[in-house]
């Protein structure tokens, strides 16, 4: 950067189409948000039950020239105002991110603005400096989302050691899976959240997985098929089942889990601050558990407000303005990358 472009404020437009929300957003210098616009495919994939590809991608191509225009109109400010382009290019679904990816591109050639492609990720984690103006790394980050589940020490702006991750469900899919299995609406985290509030989490003892001594890695599945077994077991039995009885329980095994591990992992890393991220940060019962543990050992705990939490494309913005002033820049060569790792470089 020259010394006059280190004064100008930067208007970063950045765009999110990883999976069912078209998110479009308008920045100032990373950290303030001039507009968050967000929509939700939620009311088309409910009837399947999940997430659709193809629909997710007709959808963006439907929605992503008006949520620009609306982030635009919202923030007040014109497109010449802009300076600076972001976008999610992984992971996620391949048809979706090409359709963010392919309206950032033509911007940025249009109006010759830098890009900065972001991988999804590390958009969640950096939710949380939108969020707290204050919090600068180091910190340990709980990334649990619908397709990610990461223990990651963050020593630096860039900098990820990953210590922990799902061996297969993440926390996210697990809650949607159990939700189904339930009778509930999808996106199933939000509802056994609601339910679980209802219900005794004692009620069924759910096993936990913690695998071999030391490890921070996290495995759900087998939470996830005992609590289908159980549903099964009851239905084959005539019995009625309580469905708050079976949310808040099946909840409280994923929070003991993800609570205890984040905990044990800080105190080995020395670690004094917490950052919660992704759309599962927004349970209401992980945010108190971790709060307490937290209060016990002497540590902070950050996370978002919940639209902030989910799916977003502020989030995405606020990494690509640290990428952008540390001087990295993506070419128009930027493609999707649907298995995109954390802190892996286009
Ligand atoms: O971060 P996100 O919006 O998308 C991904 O990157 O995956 O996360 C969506 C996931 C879904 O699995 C959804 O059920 C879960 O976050 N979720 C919740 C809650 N709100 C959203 N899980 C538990 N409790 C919630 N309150
Ligand atoms: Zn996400």
């Amino acid at each position: 950067m020259t010394g006059e472009e280190k004064h100008k404020d930067i208007i970063t437009l950045a765009i999110e189409t990883s999976c069912d929300e078209t998110s479009v957003s308008v920045l100032k210098n990373g950290r303030t948000v001039l507009s968050n616009i967000i929509a939700s495919q939620i009311e088309q994939h409910k009837k399947f039950g999940g997430v659709v590809p193809e629909v997710a991608s007709r959808k963006h191509i439907e929605s992503i020239n008006g949520v620009i225009e609306e982030a635009l109109r919202e923030a007040n400010i014109t497109f010449n105002e802009i300076t600076h382009i972001g976008v999610t290019y992984g992971p996620g679904l391949v048809g979706a991110l090409l359709v963010g990816l392919s309206a950032a591109k033509a911007i940025a050639l249009a109006r010759e603005l830098p890009l900065n492609g972001v991988n999804h990720i590390e958009g969640h984690i950096y939710a949380n400096f939108i969020q707290h103006p204050e919090l600068e790394p180091p910190f340990m980050a709980l990334i649990v989302s619908g397709g990610h589940t990461h223990l990651v020490y963050m020593k630096d702006y860039g900098s990820y050691e990953i210590l922990g991750r799902t061996r297969d469900d993440a926390s996210g899919e697990a809650f949607d899976k159990v939700a189904r299995a339930l009778g509930l609406n999808y996106p199933g985290g939000p509802e056994i959240d609601r339910l679980a509030k209802l219900g005794n989490p004692q009620a069924i003892k759910f096993p936990k997985a913690y695998l071999e001594d030391g490890s921070y890695d996290f495995s759900f599945s087998g939470l996830k098929s005992a609590v289908l077994n159980y549903l099964n077991s009851q239905r084959m039995k005539g019995n009625d089942i309580q469905q708050a009885d079976v949310a808040a329980s099946f909840q409280q095994a994923v929070i003991e889990i993800l609570t205890e591990k984040t905990i044990a992992c800080s105190l080995e890393k020395g670690v004094k601050q917490i950052v919660l991220a992704g759309g599962v940060a927004a349970n209401s019962g992980l945010r108190a558990m971790l709060k307490v543990a937290c209060n016990a050992n002497a540590m902070n705990l950050y996370y978002p407000e919940i639209k902030l939490c989910t799916d977003n494309a502020a989030m995405i913005g606020c990494v690509a303005y640290y990428d952008y002033i540390s001087g990295h820049r993506s070419t128009l060569e930027l493609n999707a990358i649907p298995n995109l790792k954390i802190g892996q470089r286009h």
